[in-house]
C-alpha cells in the first residue's frame, strides 16, 4: 500500500502532482477562463461583502492560512487575519455577522479548530471550511466549504494536504478577486494559466531535487539546529519547512521572515548553523541576496532553494536546490517539495520513525 515507497510520507510527497491536479479538477477551467467552486459561488455576495476574513487553523494548516492571507489580500483586497484556533477560542475575540471565517483542517477533526468554529458561529459569523477528509466533523459543522482532494494522508507529517490547501486558497482568492473587480481579466487569465501549470512544475521539482535533497540531507544528519528564512509569500514556507524538520527529525528548527534575522536570530549564526533560504526570482530577490551576504559574512552554512539557472544566490550558497520559476503567489507550492524532501531524508538518515513521529498524532482530537 506504500506503492513501493519506503514510507507513506515519501509516497505522499511524490503524489503531489496528482493531488494538486485532483484538487483543481472541475474547478480550474482554463480554456473557458473560469474558476468553478459551488461553495464560493453560492455565497459570493456574503463572502465578498465581508468586512474581514479570519482564517483559523492549527499547525501546517495554519501555515497554509498565512499564505491564504497573502493571496486573498493581494487579489480580492479583503482584510484577512490568521489565528491559531487554540488562541482564538479562548481570547473572547471580536467577531460577528459581518465576518467570514475560513477554517482549514486536513483531518476535519482537530478539537481546537472545531471549538473555534463553534464560537464563531455562535457570534454570527459565516464559516467556510477547507477540509481533506470528506464528511469529517468540521466539514459537517461549517456553513459551506470546499474539499481538498488530496486523498488519504497517512504520514503524520502533512505534505500533500498542505499543497492541496494552498491550491484551494489560490482558487478562492482568484475567484473572489475576479468577481469583486479587484482582479482584471487579463491578470486573472494569466494567473489561472500559471496555476494550471503548477502540477507539471511540481513534477519537475520532484525529479530535479530528489537526489540533490538526499545528498544535502546526508551532510546534516548531526546538525542540532536549523534556521529557515523566506520573505513575502515564502515566509510561511520557511515556517512550514522548519515544522517539517522538527516533527520528523527532532532537530530544533526555526522559521523566520528573512528580514527579522537582524532583530535577533543573527546572533545564532556561526559555521555550525545551517540556514535554509527560500529565494525564488520573483519576490524580494535583491533583499534575499543581502540576507545571504550577511549570513555568509558570519560563516553560516547556506542551503539555497532557488529558481533554475539562478546565479547570484547560488554562487554564495554552500548547497543549491533548484526549482522551476512561477508567479510569486504560487511559489510556496513548488518550494514546499524540496523542503519536504530535505526533512524526510534528514529524518531517514537519523533513523527516525518518519511516518509516526514520537508524541504526535495524525488527528488531534483533544486540546
Ligand atoms: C504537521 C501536522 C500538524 C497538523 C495540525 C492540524 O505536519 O500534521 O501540525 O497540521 O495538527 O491538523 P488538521 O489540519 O488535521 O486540523
Amino acid at each position: 500500500e506504500k506503492g513501493g515507497y519506503e514510507h507513506f510520507m515519501l509516497k505522499e510527497i511524490f503524489e503531489q502532482p496528482k493531488s494538486i491536479l485532483d484538487t483543481m479538477r472541475g474547478r480550474l477551467l482554463v480554456n473557458e477562463g473560469i474558476i468553478k467552486m459551488a461553495g464560493i459561488w453560492d455565497h459570493l455576495e456574503r463572502i465578498n461583502k465581508a468586512e474581514r476574513i479570519v482564517i483559523i487553523a492549527c499547525g501546517t494548516s495554519w501555515h497554509a492560512g498565512l499564505i491564504g492571507e497573502y493571496l486573498i489580500e493581494e487579489f480580492a483586497r479583503i482584510p484577512v487575519e490568521v489565528e491559531y484556533a487554540s488562541e482564538f477560542r479562548y481570547r473572547n475575540p471580536i467577531i460577528g455577522p459581518k465576518d467570514v471565517v475560513i477554517a482549514i483542517s486536513q483531518s476535519g477533526e482537530t478539537a481546537d479548530t472545531m471549538a473555534a468554529i463553534k464560537l464563531a458561529k455562535e457570534k454570527g459569523a459565516f464559516v467556510y471550511g477547507i477540509c481533506n477528509v470528506v464528511d469529517s466533523s468540521i466539514a459537517r459543522v461549517t456553513d459551506a466549504g470546499s474539499y481538498t482532494h488530496a486523498g488519504p494522508e497517512i504520514g503524520v507529517a502533512s505534505t500533500k494536504a498542505f499543497t492541496a490547501q494552498l491550491t484551494i486558497l489560490s482558487l478562492i482568492a482568484l475567484k473572489l478577486g475576479k468577481h469583486n473587480g479587484n482582479l482584471g481579466n487579463a491578470e486573472f487569465m494569466s494567473l489561472i494559466a500559471e496555476l494550471d501549470a503548477i502540477p507539471t512544475k511540481v513534477e519537475e521539482v520532484l525529479q530535479s531535487s530528489h537526489e540533490v535533497a538526499k545528498n544535502i540531507a546526508k551532510q546534516y544528519v548531526d546538525a542540532t539546529n536549523f534556521l529557515y528564512l523566506g520573505r513575502g509569500y515564502n515566509f510561511p514556507s520557511a515556517l512550514e519547512g522548519a515544522l517539517k524538520l522538527k516533527e520528523i527529525s527532532y532537530i530544533h528548527a526555526e522559521g523566520y521572515p528573512a528580514a527579522e534575522m537582524k532583530h535577533g536570530p543573527i546572533a545564532l549564526i556561526d559555521e555550525n548553523m545551517p540556514i535554509v533560504i527560500i529565494a525564488p526570482k520573483q519576490g524580494h530577490y535583491d533583499k534575499i541576496v543581502s540576507n545571504v551576504q550577511e549570513i555568509k559574512a558570519r560563516k553560516g552554512q547556506v542551503i539555497a532553494v532557488v529558481n533554475k539557472g539562478d546565479v547570484q544566490v547560488a554562487s554564495m550558497a554552500d548547497h543549491v536546490i533548484e526549482m522551476p520559476e512561477t508567479s510569486e503567489c504560487f511559489s510556496p507550492i513548488v518550494a514546499a517539495i524540496p523542503l519536504q524532501l530535505l526533512s524526510y531524508y534528514i529524518a531517514v538518515y537519523r533513523g527516525a520513525n518518519v511516518d509516526q513521529p514520537r508524541n504526535l498524532a495524525k488527528s488531534v482530537t483533544v486540546e
